[in-house]
């Protein structure tokens, strides 16, 4: 069984696409509780179509996310305009603290999966504040990236995106780093087979395309949901798949104390195994900026938390939108 934790776009239609692959039964959590009851009930009104006899169950009672083996954290703001990241950063890591003690209290063997804007920060945030060891937090920014960066690709060559191999690492944001040493068709180097001004344009595609679907919509919704899905799958079914994820390094690529997407082996365990990459070198230098970029908000953020700690005792449970993700 694994648990959503915020029944807003992203949260219902993650629950039934892990519900629809036949992955998982899900305990679908919102404090909205008539959102998260009304969303299950769709939900399980469409399962007789489905050949897999799970449930999604709607709740707002944190006791029922019990025996969880993974808990997918969506809750917290979008981006509203005229926010920064930092904005957005120290509203929604008052939010998902309020959620990680909860999973520490009710499913402490869960693994925790961060969807929550700015992921990487939140990833780090959760870390902290749940003690888990590292392995059992990673946020999944970068393999919403990969999939656009292989969207992009397909249709640059007109080729089945099936057959596309890529990554991104880095910050999920505006700093991430397409790595196109590594993108392949089949095996066969993109390098050789697109000409220079190709990817660019792929480039920039993929690091537009989320804020694009955002201006036309104000949120994505399929993209993240069947990034949900699929990792949950990894971790479910210990399929050891080969992924960008944000997870805290101790050293790997030389950096220390931060959530960063990196290569890594998504399994039973969680983060499984940390690849490190050789990166040429202006990829090198751009993880290092978007390396930069997470750090400085990162400590601001968590900076600005212990200052408010210190001077204020008010509760730091969910504020009212948190069933809302970006
Ligand atoms: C996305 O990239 C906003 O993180 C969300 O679609």
């Amino acid at each position: 069984m694994i648990s959503i934790i915020g029944a807003g776009k992203v949260g219902s239609a993650s629950a039934f696409n892990v519900l629809r692959l036949g992955i998982s039964d899900v305990v679908l959590l919102d404090i909205a509780e008539e959102l998260a009851r009304g969303e299950a009930l769709d939900m399980m009104q469409a399962a007789p179509a489905i050949e897999f006899d799970g449930y999604v169950k709607g709740t707002s009672d944190f006791s029922e996310i019990g025996g969880s083996e993974v808990t997918v954290i969506v809750a917290g703001a979008g981006r509203k305009p005229g926010m920064t990241r930092l904005d957005l950063a120290n509203v929604n890591s008052r939010i998902v603290k309020s959620v990680v003690k909860e999973v520490v209290k009710f499913a402490p063997e869960s693994k925790i999966m961060v969807v929550t804007n700015p992921v990487d920060v939140m990833t780090y945030v959760a870390y902290k504040e749940s003690g888990f060891e590292r392995n059992r937090v990673f946020g999944i920014g970068n393999v919403l990236d990969t999939m656009r960066f292989r969207s992009y690709i397909a249709a640059e060559l007109n080729a089945s995106r099936e057959d596309i191999r890529a990554l991104v690492i880095g910050e999920h944001g505006d700093s991430m780093v397409p790595l196109v040493d590594y993108a392949t068709v089949s095996g066969i180097p993109i390098k050789t087979l697109l000409r220079k001004d190709q990817i660019e344009k792929i480039l920039s595609l993929t690091k537009t395309s989320g804020s694009e679907v955002i201006k036309l919509k104000r949120a994505t919704t399929y993209g993240p949901a069947v990034v949900i899905a699929i990792t949950v799958d990894a971790v479910l079914r210990g399929r050891n798949r080969v992924m960008g994820v944000s997870t805290v390094l101790q050293g790997e690529f030389g950096l220390s104390d931060i959530s960063i997407g990196v290569p890594v082996i998504l399994g039973k365990n969680g983060i499984e195994r940390i690849l490190e990459l050789e990166l040429n070198p202006q990829a090198k230098k751009q993880f290092g900026e978007s390396a930069s970029i997470i750090k400085d908000i990162t400590y601001k953020c968590t900076r600005q938390a212990q200052d408010q700690t210190s001077t204020r005792t008010r509760s730091v449970r969910a504020s009212s939108n948190f069933q809302h993700t970006g």
